[in-house]
């Protein structure tokens, strides 16, 4: 059944476990990413980065999800990923999205503050849940090595941010990157214990894909509740089909997109077992 966000966190902050928000943009990895769920018989997220807009449509997103999901007896959160666009945000809601991340990480402090609380209002009106990010998560080419730490998430005025804003959870820099990482990454389990010890909603960990495993386990024990996917999923199912394209030229689309399903499930399946704790 389709829940918000806030609900399925909830559970997830009192029994310390996380669960994995998996990225989509197509029928292929809404079902693959269901069928780990389904198949591991918990709570799911699937998320529809704003980014995605010219690969589905909002109202496409949000029904098919439901399409595939009907019946099923534990709770779905239809998230939308990192959306800056106030705009986009409340056609997501009207479209059935039970869930939105407001990204005003590129905003001034308090630029970002008025626009998350904004958010929030209109959101929580309409019983949907709210994501936000302070700080700034880098992309891959910017791992590791440059330990941009003035980036990561300030403990004080993420405590700040939440008192006024009213968000549901808070997506944190501490290290993590979008995409893959050039090496190994240097994650602050020790910022986000200060992070953690200063806030009671669940915190959101981005840039999963790749991170270490022991990282992880850390991270859910300090706090992180939700952990984003997308790079690891795209990344083994254009390989599987590169490969079998190399093998069979003449290979049919359809079976291409049921082989691509499959990786989506293999790799959303790896993570839910590894969230679970
Ligand atoms: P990855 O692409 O590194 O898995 O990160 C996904 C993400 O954080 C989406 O918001």
């Amino acid at each position: 059944m389709v829940n918000n966000l806030k609900a399925l966190l909830k559970k997830a902050q009192d029994d310390k476990y996380a669960l994995g928000s998996f990225n989509i943009y197509n029928y292929e990895t809404i079902k693959g990413v269901f069928n780990a769920i389904k198949n591991a018989g918990v709570d799911g997220i699937i998320a529809f980065g704003a980014k995605y807009t010219s690969n589905m449509e909002l109202n496409e997103v949000a029904n098919l999800i439901r399409t595939v999901t009907a019946g099923y007896g534990k709770d779905i959160a239809i998230h939308l990923d990192h959306c800056s666009d106030f705009k986009l945000i409340k056609e997501a809601i009207d479209a059935g999205f039970t869930s939105v991340m407001i990204d005003g990480s590129a905003l001034s402090y308090e630029e970002n503050v008025a626009l998350t609380k904004e958010v929030c209002d209109y959101a929580h009106q309409r019983s949907v849940s709210v994501e936000a990010e302070l700080g700034s998560i880098a992309l891959g080419e910017h791992s590791n090595e440059d330990h941009q730490e003035e980036k990561y998430t300030d403990p004080e005025k993420a405590k700040d941010f939440v008192d006024r804003t009213g968000v549901d959870c808070l997506a944190v820099s501490i290290g993590t990157v979008h995409g893959t990482y050039k090496g190994t990454p240097n994650i602050s389990v020790k910022r986000l214990k200060e992070i953690n010890a200063l806030l009671d909603i669940p915190l959101v960990l981005h840039g999963g894909s790749g991170t270490p495993e022991d990282t992880i386990r850390e991270c859910i024990a300090n706090g992180i509740c939700k952990i984003n996917i997308n790079t690891e999923m795209s990344k083994n199912a254009v390989k599987a089909m590169y490969e079998r394209t190399k093998e069979n030229p003449k290979s049919h689309f359809s079976q291409l997109s049921v082989l691509a399903r499959e990786k989506v499930t293999e790799v959303a399946t790896k993570y839910i077992n590894l969230f679970q704790r």
